[in-house]
């Protein structure tokens, strides 16, 4: 999605506002820009990379000491340089402004500001609010003001960066719904969407809250908090000292930020599991202080979740029935937000996110607490997330930033999350014995080392890749809890190689699916030896019959041996509930290695963004 830098310092900051961009293409975009207001209002934009953006900037010597920039992911507009931000409003003032996220209300704005005589020379919704400001700034000179006044005619998620050619001392920042932050430093003040676009300044951050309106100047800030209804105050927000070093979001020895992660799997799973690895017993505290409390009034559990994060909750649910014997719905977020379910105030509603920050996600939470569900906790992996505050309980995942676009480090720690919640909520409801609980903990404790193992796969995996790089379809199948694990595994591919791939419980195949198979069509099945075993081999037999390449991923033991048509990976590690961990990764790195035979983008795939904060 769209990324945000602002600086003003004592000198150039466009090296600054360059390299803040740079640490933001993760997120994805489809153009370019930066704006500069003293010394007369200047923009540079391109449809092109923030790497072509830094070739315009050197080629007019383009300089000054305050700035804003942004990465566009077009959602109102076609990827053009017309529409590339910072967007213009000349008038009063000449007015620059950035915006990420959605404004609802642009398409009346439009008119009436065209109306007054504002002439559109972009398809944006981003643009409304250029000229807003400009209008504004007919009745206050104030340009603090004027954005303040502008923002109560908004409707609709955004962070928004403004500087005025006539006031070149100072920053105006906003945010309602998506998120920003601002970065402290000695004689210079920044502000970005993410965190990671300022670590090469500054560590000090503070987090934005929704409704607030700042001012950045060289040698300080003040923070309105404007909320809709509530009469403006000045606020004190807390000062972080971010915990991120900036080789959290270097590539380091990695060529991608993909590979880097699947590898960091084993490392971040440990540090998500930290607490109990040295424990003999496992605490409802984990969730939060009130946890043990809100645990004991539930009778189900509902989980919220999109794309990767939902394939977790799908995971989950097999562990919440078998071992806690709560009922549990999973559902995707945007679905969700739009139906009329019945709420039962006595289940437990779980949002799983990486970002915290996806729209459908913490709409779909709202939804929930506004039909009656009373008990919330998030799965997350960014402490200072929007759904982080938006819950009673929390469990922060410690996968660290998580770059590559395709997920995987976040996705195999929410699942590490997901059994600790398991595991708890067994336990309170009496269905654990402290023996079977002492055993689950040795599993947990096992794993880190168990991923590490299950890594050295990886070389099997290039050989396979290499003949999936010529396909054009593939199907993915599992069974239980190894459905959605086949879920993500065809995700993973279709994301990152672009190759059309599809998941089916394998008990499926005969009701439809088995009549795309053929040799073209490679089936990728995943095949533990659990009690559906016997089961799914006679679904491989069907494929087989039909002339289908099969490639499975097997356990030691599952008995299914390499013949004519039927490839095997043996995977070396064989853990019982945490098996589905396990086998996510051949697949993460069978799409990784799919995807550089075809020479693909892979951290930043065509058309996807980091973080989804657009419905
Ligand atoms: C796929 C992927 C997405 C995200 C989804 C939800 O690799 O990364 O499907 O899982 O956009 O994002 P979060 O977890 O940030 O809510």
């Amino acid at each position: 999605m769209c990324g945000i830098v602002g600086a003003i310092a004592r000198d150039d900051v466009v090296p600054i506002l360059l390299e803040g961009l740079r640490r933001l293409e993760y997120r994805g975009y489809d153009s370019a820009g930066i704006a500069l207001a003293d010394g007369g209002l200047r923009r540079l934009r391109t449809t092109g990379r923030v790497s072509e953006l830094s070739k315009l900037v050197g080629e007019q010597q383009f300089q000054g000491m305050v700035g804003i920039a942004h990465t566009r992911w077009a959602t109102h507009g076609a990827p053009s340089e017309r529409n590339a931000h910072p967007h213009f409003s000349a008038g009063v003032g000449n007015v620059a402004v950035v915006h990420n996220g959605i404004i609802e209300n642009h398409e009346k704005l439009r008119q009436r500001l065209q109306s007054a005589g504002f002439e559109f020379l972009s398809d944006t919704d981003t643009e409304v609010i250029a000229h807003l400001i400009t209008l504004k700034l007919q009745q206050t000179s104030d340009l603090f003001e004027a954005v303040r006044l502008s923002i109560d005619d908004l409707q609709g998620a955004y962070a928004i960066a403004v500087i005025e050619e006539a006031q070149p001392e100072r920053i105006i920042v906003a945010r309602n719904g998506a998120p920003l932050m601002l970065g402290l430093g000695e004689h210079c003040n920044y502000a970005a969407s993410d965190a990671s676009a300022l670590l090469q300044v500054t560590k000090r951050m503070i987090y934005l809250e929704d409704g607030d309106v700042a001012e950045l100047r060289r040698d300080g800030y003040r923070i309105v908090n404007c909320l809709a209804g509530v009469t403006s105050k000045e606020v004190v927000r807390a000062v972080y000292e971010s915990e991120l070093t900036d080789t959290d979001v270097e590539l380091g020895p990695y060529s991608h930020f993909m590979q880097k992660e699947i590898f960091e799997q084993p490392g971040v799973v440990a540090n998500t599991l930290e607490i109990v690895l040295n424990a003999h017993s496992i605490s409802p505290q984990l969730f939060g202080s009130d946890a043990e409390h809100i645990f004991k009034q539930i009778d189900s559990v509902l989980i919220l979740a999109c794309g990767t994060s939902y394939h977790a909750g799908l995971v989950a649910r097999y562990w919440l029935e078998s071992m806690a014997g709560l009922a549990c719905n999973v559902e995707i977020a945007s679905e969700y937000r739009y139906r009329d379910p019945v709420a039962n105030p006595k289940t437990l509603v779980v949002a799983v996110s990486q970002s915290g920050e996806t729209a459908d996600t913490l709409a779909a939470l709202a939804y929930a607490k506004s039909l009656g569900h009373q008990h919330t906790l998030a799965i997350c992996n960014v402490p200072e997330s929007a759904l982080i505050r938006s819950t009673d309980l929390r469990f922060l995942t410690r996968a660290g930033p998580e770059i590559g676009v395709a997920s995987t480090k976040a996705f195999t720690t929410q699942l590490a999350a997901l059994m600790l919640l398991s595991v708890t909520l067994a336990k309170l409801r009496g269905k654990l014995s402290s023996e079977r609980e002492r055993e689950v903990i040795a599993e947990l404790r096992h794993l880190p080392v168990a991923l590490k193992h299950t890594l050295q796969v990886e070389d099997q995996v290039m050989v396979w890749a290499e003949r999936f790089a010529h396909k054009n379809h593939a199907l993915f199948l599992g069974r239980g809890m190894h459905y959605p694990i086949a879920m993500e595994g065809a995700l993973k591919l279709k994301e990152i190689s672009y190759i059309h791939a599809e998941a089916y419980a394998a008990g499926e195949l005969k009701h439809g699916p088995l009549a795309l198979v053929d040799e073209d069509m490679p089936v990728v099945a995943i095949a533990p030896n659990n009690a559906l075993l016997e089961k799914l081999k006679s679904n491989l037999q069907e494929v087989r019959a039909r002339g289908g390449e099969l490639y499975v991923f097997v356990d030691s033991d599952s008995t299914i041996q390499q013949s004519e048509g039927m490839h095997v990976i043996i995977l070396p590690e064989h853990t019982r509930l945490l098996s589905p961990i396990l086998h996510t990764i051949p697949l993460q790195l069978l799409a990784y290695h799919v995807a550089l035979k075809k020479n693909t983008d892979v951290d930043k795939p065509r058309n996807l963004a980091k973080s989804v904060t657009v419905e």
